[in-house]
């Protein structure tokens, strides 16, 4: 459920029409719905009522914008961070560094030592290379670094091949039959407080089996570290749950989600960690567009060129996936047309031989589901600047992020004097 719906003929995100932020705004535009966050961080939360120990930590790469993280940490969650830019962003957000767990295969020297300075609460660890960094650097301040080892299950996710991450030859945690062994030599460094395993298996998952399957893993590995005297007091289950981009998708539920989670860690005697990012930002945002105009091409399917593109939403064009498109006042009429940005390459195409309302030049229209990997993934290819994101809340809205124009840019970009 969200709340971006039809009022009057004319669509709205939670109280505001779209048609108004368009114009005080301009477009393209992201445009996040509060109510919509908060209502899906509530579900997941009661989703996992079963589970007694559990600390949520919204995937900042799914939605680092201020505004948002602002408001998820209100409904206490914490921030998965991949990089020092998000931890820095996740502080600055006001989440408490405790609450900050930080994942990603290629963490620097100088963003393991940042993140040990900042005390935040969980290092997932990639590898044992990286768990002996992380142990020298911690020693050196006189830390200890609690640490959860991710494994790599080898499970096929059953999702896009460039969003699966827990098969074996993907390059993300290390190889389940290692783990043990790693875990135990980490865990004897004086820098190092293991205190848990982690995985993540995928990203838009749309069946729960092989979540289970490598949460099943993970317990049996759970047991035998315990057998062998360790001490695990932490498991992170990533994030993943997959949500509906298509009017008719049918995805598992964050209930059936947690009630598997129950099912599977029963006994397991740990603090559950989770990182979602997709399921509670995914429906929470709408990329606005404005059509520049509809190319005929005689009788062929029609071109409509919008004026958002590949930069300011990647997922198509990454992916080949689906947004749906949805005009802002929809007339009842339909057409089949190829919607399309107007960056100077094929790729920048959101869909072909799209059935969509019918629209005409200067016609609002917005991607939904945007909310996550949108903005985010952004670039300014074409020289085209960054969006503006909004935010609404009730019968108000503000910009939480201005939009950067291509002087800005170039503003950091200098041509050295021997070029004159
Ligand atoms: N935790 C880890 C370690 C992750 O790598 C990810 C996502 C998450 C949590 C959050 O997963 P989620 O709950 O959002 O599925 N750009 C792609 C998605 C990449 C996901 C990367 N990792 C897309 O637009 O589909």
């Amino acid at each position: 459920m969200d709340h971006f719906q039809l009022r009057n003929g004319e669509l709205f995100a939670e109280d505001v029409p779209l048609a108004r932020i368009a114009e005080e705004v301009g477009t393209p535009v992201y445009v996040y719905s509060r109510a919509t966050l908060e209502r899906h961080a509530q579900v997941f939360r009661d989703g996992l009522a079963a589970i007694p120990r559990k600390h949520i930590a919204f995937a900042v790469k799914s939605n680092p914008n201020l505004a948002v993280l602002r408001v998820l940490g209100r409904q206490g969650y914490g921030a998965d961070v991949v990089s020092g830019g998000e931890m820095r962003r996740a502080l600055a957000a006001g989440i408490p560094a405790k609450d900050i767990v930080f994942s990603g295969v290629g963490k620097t020297a100088r963003e393991l030592a940042d993140a040990l300075d900042a005390e935040i609460g969980q290092f997932n660890i990639e590898s044992e290379e990286e768990g002996l960094e992380l142990a020298r650097i911690a020693a050196e301040r006189g830390k200890r670094a609690a640490c959860a080892l991710r494994v790599n299950p080898d499970i096929d996710a059953g999702t896009h091949e460039k969003i699966s991450t827990g098969k074996a030859d993907n390059k993300f945690g290390v190889p389940f039959d290692l783990a043990t062994g790693i875990y135990a030599r980490l865990a004897e460094l004086p820098g190092m407080n293991m205190r848990g395993l982690a995985v993540h298996i995928g990203s838009q998952l749309s069946d729960l089996k092989p979540l289970e399957l490598a949460f099943e893993k993970v317990g049996t590995l759970l047991g035998q570290l315990r057998s062998a005297g360790h001490r695990v007091t932490h498991v992170d289950l990533g994030g993943g749950l997959g949500v509906p981009y298509k009017a008719g998708d049918v995805l598992p539920s964050p209930a059936e989600y947690g009630a598997m989670v129950a099912r599977v860690t029963q006994g397991w005697d740990v603090e559950l960690m989770f990182e979602p990012g997709r399921v509670i930002a995914g429906n929470a945002g709408v990329l606005l567009t404005r059509v520049i105009r509809v190319k005929r091409n005689g009788n062929r399917t029609p071109f409509m060129v919008v004026d958002a593109a590949m930069n300011d939403l990647a997922r198509p064009a990454l992916y080949g996936a689906w947004h749906d498109f949805d005009a802002v006042r929809p007339s009842g009429e339909r057409m089949t047309a190829h919607i399309v940005g107007p960056i100077c390459e094929t790729g920048d195409t959101f869909a072909r031989d799209r059935n969509c309302d019918a629209l005409a030049d200067g016609d609002l229209a917005v991607f939904r589901t945007a909310g996550a990997y949108g903005a985010t993934m952004a670039s300014s290819y074409n020289s085209r600047g960054f969006v503006a994101e909004v935010l609404v809340d009730g019968d108000r809205f503000a910009v939480v992020a201005d939009r950067i124009l291509p002087e800005e840019i170039y503003a950091a970009e200098r041509v050295p004097e021997w070029l004159d």
